[in-house]
């Protein structure tokens, strides 16, 4: 029998390090935890997989592990299908968020066991634990117990222990989780250049937006099991290809205003809570094409200016961080809106009439009923 009779060649072409075709999982209580879903993860990328408590993620992870089986659908490390390849012969590495350490051993041992428990010789070990070690800047740790060691410390020894053995991806689930929010930001770089100087695949789950968007070649945002979007994060940001990645990712997240569409012979228009905003004309053409009577009109807080515009509101309130404020506004009907402004903008107060305005360019168009951008 052919390679290709089997089907297990490489059919998504030779980048392609981690791949799940048409996945899909029910937990034998009936939950539905994902799909359909299909992924891709090119080799040397590190993917982050996004979304909120219960959508799916770890079981996406602990599928492409083998800890889990998939309902159905098809998962590939590299050319192979291994829906029924152990975990342990998978040749990829798995990082919790739980270091789980063997406490009774050393750092050095610790980091050793995956390559002792494959019976490589000594001195190979030796040199493969060094080097994890630098990376991770653990060489004065190497005598040390996991109990004599930071949360932070720990992580990288669960790391180093990840990375000695050079699988063809690491899946990590929410590895930096445990660790305060200082730790988490020195950690989250540390990572990123491991990634890059190993030139290593990962698969990186996270539910902390700044931490997709920041570390991840691509980012692919899951919502009750379902991949909403994928690509890289600028682009997602820019054209957030539903409501709800729209309001996922970005902090404070898009405005969104319920608006009502009025089209006449010359132009389309939208009627939102005290004013009608003409849309520009490709935006109105998309909007008529798409035949919505309702949509929502997006708007991320950096793009709306209170500078007298025509959208009626009322500051409610304004919040100082330092570096910028924000100011929370209402409309009309109580639709909240909040402004991101540079700390030494003029300030607005709370209880002040104002009138905002939206840069056509940066509005966003979604339907109000599905959800669905509307692509100009
Ligand atoms: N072993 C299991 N048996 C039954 N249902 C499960 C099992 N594991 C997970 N689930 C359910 O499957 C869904 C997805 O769970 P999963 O752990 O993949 O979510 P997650 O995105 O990783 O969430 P979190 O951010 O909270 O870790 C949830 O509804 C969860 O309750
Ligand atoms: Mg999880």
């Amino acid at each position: 029998m052919t390679e290709a009779a089997r089907g297990d060649v490489d059919v998504d072409g030779a980048g392609i390090a981690v791949s799940l075709r048409e996945v899909t999982k029910t937990y034998d209580n009936g939950v539905m935890a994902l799909g359909p879903i299909d992924l891709q993860v090119r080799k040397g990328e590190l993917v982050s997989l996004l979304g909120p408590s219960g959508c799916g993620k770890s079981t996406a992870l602990r599928i492409i592990a083998g800890l889990e089986a998939p309902t159905s659908g098809t998962v590939r490390i590299g050319s192979r299908v291994v829906n029924d390849v152990e975990a342990k012969d998978r040749d990829v590495s798995m990082v919790f968020q739980t270091y789980a350490l063997y406490p009774h051993m050393s750092v050095q041992r610790n980091i050793e066991f995956p390559l002792k428990s494959r019976g490589m010789p000594r001195d190979e070990r030796a040199t493969r634990v060094r080097e994890a070690a630098r990376g991770l800047g653990l060489e004065g740790l190497l005598d040390r117990k996991p109990a004599q060691l930071s949360g932070g410390q720990r992580q990288r020894v669960a790391l180093a222990r990840a990375i000695v053995r050079r699988p063809a991806a690491f899946l990590m689930d929410e590895p930096l989780s445990n660790l305060d929010a200082k730790l988490r930001v020195q950690t989250r770089a540390e990572l990123i250049e491991l990634h890059r100087r190993l030139a290593a695949t990962v698969v990186y789950v996270t539910h902390d937006q700044v931490e997709a968007m920041t570390m991840g070649d691509r980012i692919a945002i899951l919502d009750r099991g379902v991949l909403q979007q994928i690509g890289p994060p600028q682009a997602v940001y820019d054209e957030p290809a539903n409501l709800f990645v729209a309001q996922f990712i970005g902090s404070p997240s898009m405005n969104t205003i319920g608006a009502r569409v009025v089209a006449d012979s010359e132009a389309v228009a939208v009627e939102l809570p005290g004013a009608r905003i003409m849309l520009p004309a490709p935006t109105g053409a998309a909007v008529a094409r798409a035949g919505a009577d309702d949509v929502v009109l997006g708007v991320r807080p950096e793009h709306v200016r209170i500078d007298g515009g025509q959208l009626p509101a009322t500051v409610s309130v304004v919040e100082s961080l330092g570096h910028e404020r924000h100011v929370v506004c209402r409309l009309d009907d109580g639709t909240m809106v909040i402004v991101r402004e540079a700390a030494d903008a003029s300030p607005a107060r709370a209880g002040d009439a104002v009138g905002l305005s939206v840069p056509s360019e940066h509005l966003h168009v979604f339907d109000a009923g599905s959800g669905r951008r509307v692509a100009v």
